[in-house]
């Protein structure tokens, strides 16, 4: 049965990995039955690995959390990661049919031409995308299979990165106890698309914009196919750590401030509280009104600079087509107030915050961020890629899960009545 097949993934973020365990339902849906989050600490800077210890200490919190709150161990994942230099290119293949009937084996063959022809090797290769088919004279075919014709010409998107970046990105996770196959390496923003954007969307001209700690992936779409992947290395850590040196504070402090006094939209539309409004809001730290202008002023200036860098990206992207859709944001600093009105300003479109809640039941409360886009994301590309028979099935429960218990239950020892109990009987 379709909801007895268990899937697996793993989000590295620059900020924290995210171990996620879902089932697969009927009708593209998911049940998330675990997940599991912990801090990468210094692991990991701008998506890519430089601390390998440290990466893998978090992904086995994470995947040990998820594992027990699922009640079911994770072996293979699909893992998703935005570091190191990506390339993306368009190219055109072409094989003779002969009036013969396209089959798969034809696909599979214009795939596998078109890494030839982009030169890179199994080890840098991420993803090679088909966006649409020709067959003769007849342009815009989504999917050949079945049709007839002289020759089958195909322009296929292939997108590669860096081979040492990939390879530590796998052994992390290998050491981690975990299996990654080939083809399970995932770019992070073509995940985030996949959890928040519709057929639709697609067709009509939509940009993802995934805004994490360390990275700013994005990905367009246009007349249903993929235009085009792009990274620019930098997003809400540059944030925090311009709050810490210009108001001199630690970034521990720069990154509960960036979260908490910033939490509610300003009046003005400017993106954090305007002063009257923050009064009730700050800290001590930002009890003087002129420090809490320069605050606003640092955040909206660094992510000035993420959205510029990103809109040069999209215009090359999109090649003059107009997006109807306009921009979606996901990522954790997609949870800015007003960053919506902010970006449309600088993107010149409608933008809109996404969540991947639409597809997924179970642990929604704690997986419809936008920062968990790209983490469900990738349980659809596991869904999609792993054949069936290498699907784990869901163990029949022989016991309350493992979940249901609180964690730690022993060392808490006695209940809170009879602690202040024993409490009191030493203090008197
Ligand atoms: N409420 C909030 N207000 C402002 N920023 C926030 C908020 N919540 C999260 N962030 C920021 O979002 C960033 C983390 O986002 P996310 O979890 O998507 O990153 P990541 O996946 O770990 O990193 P990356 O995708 O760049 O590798 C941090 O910089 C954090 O400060
Ligand atoms: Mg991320």
């Amino acid at each position: 049965m379709s909801d007895q097949q268990v899937f697996a993934a793993i989000d590295l973020g620059s900020t924290k990995v995210c171990a996620l365990v879902g089932h697969a339902l009927e009708e593209d849906r998911f049940e998330i039955v675990g997940i599991g989050t912990a801090s990468t600490h210094h692991g990991i800077r701008n998506g890519t690995i430089v601390d390998v210890q440290q990466t893998v200490a978090a992904i086995r919190k994470a995947v040990e959390i998820a594992g027990r709150k699922a009640s079911h161990p994770l072996t293979r994942v699909v893992v998703g990661f935005a570091g190191g230099e990506i390339e993306g290119q368009d190219q055109r293949v072409m094989i003779a049919l002969k009036d013969r009937e396209v089959q798969e084996s034809d696909i599979d063959r214009i795939l596998q031409e078109s890494r030839t022809m982009m030169g890179c090797s199994s080890s840098e290769l991420l993803h090679t995308i088909p966006k649409s088919y020709r067959i003769d004279e007849q342009g815009g075919i989504l999917n050949p299979v079945g049709m007839v014709g002289a020759r089958l010409e195909a322009q296929v998107h292939v997108i590669r990165g860096s081979d040492m970046v990939l390879a530590n990105l796998k052994r992390s996770v290998e050491r981690a106890g975990l299996t990654v196959r080939e083809g399970d390496l995932i770019l992070q923003p073509l995940a985030s698309a996949r959890a928040v954007l519709t057929e639709d969307d697609k067709e009509l001209g939509v940009c993802v914009v995934d805004i994490g700690g360390g990275t700013t992936g994005m990905v367009v779409y246009q007349n249903g196919a993929l235009s085009g992947v792009a990274v620019v290395h930098m997003g809400g850590t540059a944030m925090t750590k311009d709050l810490a040196a210009v108001l001199r504070i630690s970034q521990a402090d720069a990154e509960r401030l960036k979260r908490e006094v910033f939490s509610s939209p300003g009046a003005s539309g400017s993106l954090v509280p305007d002063d009257e409004e923050a009064g009730s809001l700050t800290g001590e730290e930002l009890s003087d009104a002129g420090r809490r202008v320069q605050a606003r002023e640092v955040v909206e200036a660094r992510l000035d600079e993420i959205l510029r860098k990103v809109k040069l990206d999209l215009d090359r992207l999109r090649q003059g087509g107009y997006l109807a859709r306009g921009v979606v944001l996901t990522g954790g600093v997609a949870r800015m107030p007003n960053i919506v009105s902010f970006a449309e300003k600088i993107f010149d479109m409608p933008v809109t915050v996404g969540h991947p809640g639409e597809g997924i039941q179970g642990l929604v409360d704690q997986t419809s961020g936008p920062e968990f886009a790209s983490a469900v994301g990738l349980l659809y590309f596991a869904r999609d890629q792993w054949s069936p028979s290498d699907v784990p099935v869901r163990e029949p429960l022989l016991s309350e899960p493992a979940s249901r218990e609180p964690l730690k239950k022993e060392k808490e020892g006695p209940p809170a009545g009879v602690r202040l109990w024993n409490w009191l009987r030493e203090i008197i």
